[in-house]
């Protein structure tokens, strides 16, 4: 079963993931992040730079991104390369030879899916994997529907998720109609799950991907297949979980060694 971590604040689960994240990087400098984009995981990057000004070198630190939009140059402000430049390579000091992010180049999407599947198996996968949900359960940008052994490819997006994420354009015209997107199979490989949500927007999404059945139609349930996964929520999203009550015990007796 999923660890399921109910916490005060956003900014208590930043706190909580990036103490984590900082041990495993002390123990081994060239840790591997998967980085997500979105709101939700902000707190997180927030605070691994509050560690990095402790004193934390994530110079070491290699990242790959969950996805990317095809077609928007990659200078253009809310591309995935310049949000994961902007909010995660820049703030936390990582060499940017070691984050990588899906080519969304028009020209060359074709073979970006397996370009990507290669360069992480060459480099041994991911350590940790940072999530969000979406209202409706996507994972990445693995809509409804998608296979739950998909790997990087490019995908069509919803009119949902264009929706959610005009707030970052100046209009619902200009968010891209495609992205490429680690498969529900690609991000299943990561060591460590981290699946972050916070709103009671997303309650419902948490409550499905936690307790509900494992299916193709609720992309997120594909954390119910991983043998090491914790969720990370506060209040308003934990607020349909069945066995909320069964988790804060555990949660509370949990032994200190075994960490998150
Ligand atoms: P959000 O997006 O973090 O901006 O809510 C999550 C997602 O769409 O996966």
């Amino acid at each position: 079963m999923a660890e399921v971590v109910i916490v005060d604040s956003a900014d208590a689960a930043g706190d909580l993931v990036a103490a984590h994240i900082a041990a495993k990087v002390a123990e081994r400098a060239d840790y591997t992040l998967g980085v997500a984009t979105g709101s939700t995981p902000l707190p997180v990057y927030q605070a691994l730079a509050r560690q990095r000004e402790a004193g934390v070198d994530f110079s070491r630190l290699t990242a790959f991104a969950l996805d990317e939009y095809v077609g928007l140059d990659e200078a253009h402000p809310e591309s995935y390369h310049s949000v994961i430049d902007r909010e995660v390579t820049v703030p936390l000091g990582l060499d940017p030879a070691r984050v990588h992010v899906p080519d969304g180049t028009e020209a060359t999407v074709a073979t970006a899916g397996d370009r990507y599947e290669a360069a992480l198996e060459a480099h041994g996968g991911v350590d940790l994997q940072l999530l969000g949900i979406g209202s409706d359960g996507h994972v990445g940008f693995n809509e409804q529907g998608s296979s739950l052994a998909s790997l990087t490819r490019i995908k069509t997006l919803t009119q949902r998720t264009r929706e959610d994420n005009a707030r970052f354009f100046d209009s619902l015209d200009q968010v891209p109609t495609h992205c490429v997107t680690q498969g529900i199979g690609t991000i299943l490989r990561a060591g460590h799950l981290v699946l972050l949500a916070f709103g009671e927007g997303k309650a419902d999404a948490v409550a499905k991907a936690v307790e509900g059945p494992v299916s193709a139609s609720m992309p997120a349930s594909c954390i119910q297949l991983h043998r090491h996964v914790t969720v990370v929520v506060d209040e308003a999203a934990a607020s349909r979980l069945e066995r909320s009550d069964y988790y804060r015990w555990v949660y509370d007796n949990k032994p200190a060694w075994q960490g998150l």
